[in-house]
């Protein structure tokens, strides 16, 4: 079977990691720009201000993104850069800097997958309370219209949000990320509760202004996979898949099951109702709007096994896991576990529970990338992990799951938020001094995936 026709193959990225160009053309402040600023944050002290400077080379990214047979680009747009304020005055600059964008995908035959926010909120309404403000839900919707209105002739595809779990749990519970200011749970439950709902309200803002929309989110989430393909120890694994703890942001079904089903788990009710707006239930109808696609960032998962009593426990890693690299001393940056397991139970169970077409939003992993003597980049680690994942996600399609794309994350190495400059995630090499973009060995060969459509694998 494989991957069906016309999979979708594609590469991801986000305004605030890439286009830099932060102070032109009008673009109101982020709540990224501002934290930049505070000393400390960022591991090497840089900010996103220049980044790949994608905003005046997205031409060269988009003729690179052709040479590489890209069938689709998952890009976001910058909330502030289009409404400086966060609503109000719209900044035509800022949207014809999209409009650009889009047209030249078109012409490359790339299929642009526009997200409309990936965490770089306007610092003016970060100001008026943000997320915690009643209001947010429908500044969320008004901003959606705006893009909905430009874009919506030649966009057609949308995710709305980008991980509302690192977008409130780890911006406004623990502190890695902007604005890197903890809140109690009460704050951050309701601040979700309000994220789902601007959800909500921004798909119908799709519905009513894009004609034939496919409309998505892209959340992410802690996946699981069974220790052994016994029926106990998948059950396990599905179980802690779906299971609220007090990691709650973590927790898949705290977001995905208002979004997808329109209910909020019972165990979540019982360990956190009391913390929800008092609308909540009038609400849920408004969260649960139809969606066309699932799409979910995965990236690594964790394993489970039966506990022996109907439960599961998290089965340790083991001493000396293979693990991602990172590019300099700086500290245990994005070592990430290497469970490719995790693209097929993942699509699996979310498949089961949700009955859509998944769309993997991002995959990808950090890698020691350097120019080599011969003026080549290769990386060979990250072939080896792309071609693990991928073989994992055949299997889920072969196994009757409905995998409709792929999107790598990232097109270019970037600003990787509180790691700033030190993390390569990209199948394009970027130097940050020169802006020089070297193709890496890895976007060669995701060339010869796409060709194959993955049957090389
Ligand atoms: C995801 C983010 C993306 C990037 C990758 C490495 O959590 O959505 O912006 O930082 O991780």
């Amino acid at each position: 079977m494989g991957f069906k026709k016309g999979f979708i193959w594609g590469g991801a990225s986000a305004s605030y990691q890439i286009e830099g160009a932060a102070y032109e053309d009008g673009r109101g402040m982020s709540v990224w720009d501002m934290f930049c600023k505070q000393p400390g944050r960022i591991t090497d002290g840089s900010s996103g201000d220049v980044a790949c400077d994608h905003y005046h080379r997205y031409q060269e990214d988009v003729d690179i993104m052709r040479e590489l047979e890209f069938k689709a680009y998952r890009f976001s747009v910058a909330w502030p850069r289009v409404l400086p304020e966060g609503g109000g005055k719209i900044n035509e600059k800022g949207l014809d800097f999209y409009d650009r964008l889009v047209d030249a995908l078109l012409k490359a035959n790339i299929t642009p997958y526009a997200t409309l926010f990936h965490w770089d909120y306007p610092y003016a309404l970060f100001r008026r309370g943000a997320w915690l403000n009643p209001d947010s839900p429908k500044w969320f919707a008004d901003y959606a219209e705006v893009v909905a209105k430009r874009l919506g002739d030649r966009v057609k595809n949308f995710f709305t949000l980008n991980e509302p779990q690192c977008f409130i749990g780890i911006s406004y519970d623990s502190t890695e990320h902007a604005p890197g200011i903890s809140f109690p749970v009460w704050d951050t439950i309701t601040m979700m509760h309000h994220v789902m709902m601007g959800h909500g309200l921004a798909v119908k803002a799709l519905r009513g202004n894009v004609k034939d929309a496919q409309i998505g989110f892209a959340p992410c989430n802690g996946t699981f996979y069974p220790a052994t393909n016994s029926p106990g120890d998948i059950d396990a694994a599905r179980q802690a898949c779906f299971d609220t703890t007090e990691s709650w942001t973590w927790c898949l079904t705290s977001v995905s099951d208002p979004v997808m089903l329109g209910t909020y788990p019972e165990k979540f009710i019982k360990m956190f109702g009391k913390y929800l707006p008092a609308s909540w239930e009038k609400d849920l109808e408004t969260i649960h709007q139809p969606l066309d696609f699932y799409g979910q960032n995965i990236y690594n998962g964790s394993c489970a096994a039966s506990d022996g009593n109907g439960g599961y426990k998290i089965i340790p890693r083991a001493p000396g896991y293979a693990c991602t690299n990172a590019v300099n001393g700086l500290g245990n940056l994005s070592k990430w576990p290497v469970t490719p397991e995790c693209l097929y139970w993942g699509p699996k169970f979310l498949y089961e529970r949700y009955g859509k077409p998944i769309y993997i939003t991002e995959n990808g992993c950090s890698c020691h990338d350097v120019i080599s003597l011969d003026g080549k980049v290769h990386d060979p680690n990250r072939i080896d992990f792309l071609n693990r994942y991928l073989l994992a996600l055949r299997r889920a399609a072969d196994d009757g799951v409905d995998v409709g794309g792929y999107f790598h994350w990232c097109v270019t190495d970037n600003f990787e938020w509180a790691k700033g400059y030190t993390d390569r995630f990209g199948l394009i090499y970027c130097d940050f001094t020169t802006q020089q973009r070297v193709i890496k060995d890895s976007g060669y060969w995701y060339r010869e995936v796409i060709r194959a459509n993955g049957e090389n694998l």
